[in-house]
């Protein structure tokens, strides 16, 4: 089976991350999100997906430069400028005649693809969209049906007081090709907003598949964070991080890593290979990449520091360091705050809810 995935979109909320990594390759506890979802798709038999590219193009060939991912052979679609998720997905699928799947490049979920292709097929839609259910729905497209899942409404973003369930669009769809017909090429097409509402139109032609399981729109700073909670949480078992290995309940290391005995390490935590904690460090719910230095009486919550990032001696609470970058002695980051790449935050300072840099450091 075929695939396409989304990954055009310029990560915006992830911001200063995906100023120079696209969202789909910023890791998620040590591995690229966008791997994830490959081997995902791949354990249901997916072997050849295309990559719907707009933004960042360059990134995804440098980080897949075979041009595969284990068994799935990898194809790159690069728009020149964007054409929304049905342009994109028209543009990626030149040339698919059979039924393929359709995913957002940035939900992570445990969904059953087999049984929603059979569902599918027993319902003979021309699309089914994977639909899971949430508390606040106003950030998402919402989607009534029947009883039998006959799709009857599509909702792009309404509105808290106006979504008529908190069932969503979970960003997974099975489509039939003839789906690509109904989206005119070279233009900026948005599914949610144009294709998916036309199609309630025409009776039997869009089925929703409803499944609770785990699911996360990782989009956001503080969902980033919440991935990150609930992998080290078992929420998707068996797949925590290549290598890794329990070495205390919860604990997890990859590699050889070097631990001060008086350094407190408190579950669930995981650390990349070659990382060091110094004496006395306090650390507990949080990923640290390969590399990582907390150095001594440092304290790391809830946090996840990218590779080669340092910490020396300051306090990282509820927040992301970007991969080699250096928060001082006494600094203090809180609050989701969000340091990029390669960013020295100075000792002694206090940042609650921060960018760093606020803006493009490309200029
Ligand atoms: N190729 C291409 N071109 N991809 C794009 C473009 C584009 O112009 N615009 C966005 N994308 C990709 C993004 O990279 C992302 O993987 C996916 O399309 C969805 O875009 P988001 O920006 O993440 O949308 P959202 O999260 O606000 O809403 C979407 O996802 C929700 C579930 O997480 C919608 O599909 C909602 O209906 C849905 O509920
Ligand atoms: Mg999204």
């Amino acid at each position: 089976m075929k695939a396409v995935v989304l990954v055009g979109g310029e990560g915006t909320r992830l911001r200063p991350l995906t100023w120079s990594t696209p969202k789909p390759l910023l890791p998620i506890a040590n591995i690229a999100f966008l791997e994830r979802q490959l081997a995902w798709l791949e354990s249901y038999g997916v072997d050849e997906v295309v990559l719907s590219m707009g933004y960042l193009p360059d990134a995804f060939h440098r980080h897949f430069p075979e041009g595969r991912f284990g068994g799935v052979t990898l194809r790159y679609a690069v728009e020149e400028k964007p054409l929304g998720t049905a342009g994109g997905i028209r543009f990626a699928a030149e040339g698919i005649t059979e039924r393929f799947v359709v995913c957002n490049g940035d939900v992570l979920t445990g969904l059953d693809l087999a049984a929603m292709v059979e569902f599918h097929e027993a319902r003979g839609a021309e699309a089914s969209i994977y639909l899971c259910q949430v508390d606040d729905p106003s950030a998402f497209g919402v989607v009534p049906t029947r009883d039998d899942g006959e799709v009857v409404g599509f909702i792009e973003k309404p509105p808290r007081d106006q979504a008529p369930t908190n069932w969503i669009n979970a960003g997974t769809y099975v489509l039939e090709p003839s789906v690509l017909d109904r989206i005119p090429p070279r233009i900026n097409v948005s599914i949610e907003r144009e294709v998916f509402p036309r199609m309630v139109e025409a009776p039997g032609a869009l089925y929703a598949f409803h499944y609770d399981g785990y699911w996360l729109d990782i989009g956001t700073p503080e969902k980033y964070l919440q991935a990150h909670h609930d992998l080290l949480r078992g929420a998707l078992p068996g797949t925590l991080a290549p290598g890794a290995v329990e070495r205390a309940p919860g604990v997890w290391t990859q590699g050889e890593v070097h631990i001060d005995p008086t350094a407190v390490l408190e579950a669930p935590l995981l650390v990349g290979a070659g990382s060091v904690i110094g004496a006395g460090a306090r650390i507990s719910d949080s990923v640290l990449g390969s590399g990582v230095r907390v150095e001594a009486d440092s304290v790391v919550v809830r946090s996840v520091l990218f590779d080669g990032a340092t910490v020396g001696g300051g306090e990282v609470l509820d927040s992301v360091v970007g991969s080699g970058s250096t928060i001082g002695h006494g600094a203090g980051l809180s609050d989701v705050t969000i340091v990029g790449p390669g960013v020295t935050v100075d000792g002694g300072s206090r940042i609650s809810g921060g960018r760093v840099p606020a803006d493009d450091p490309r200029g």
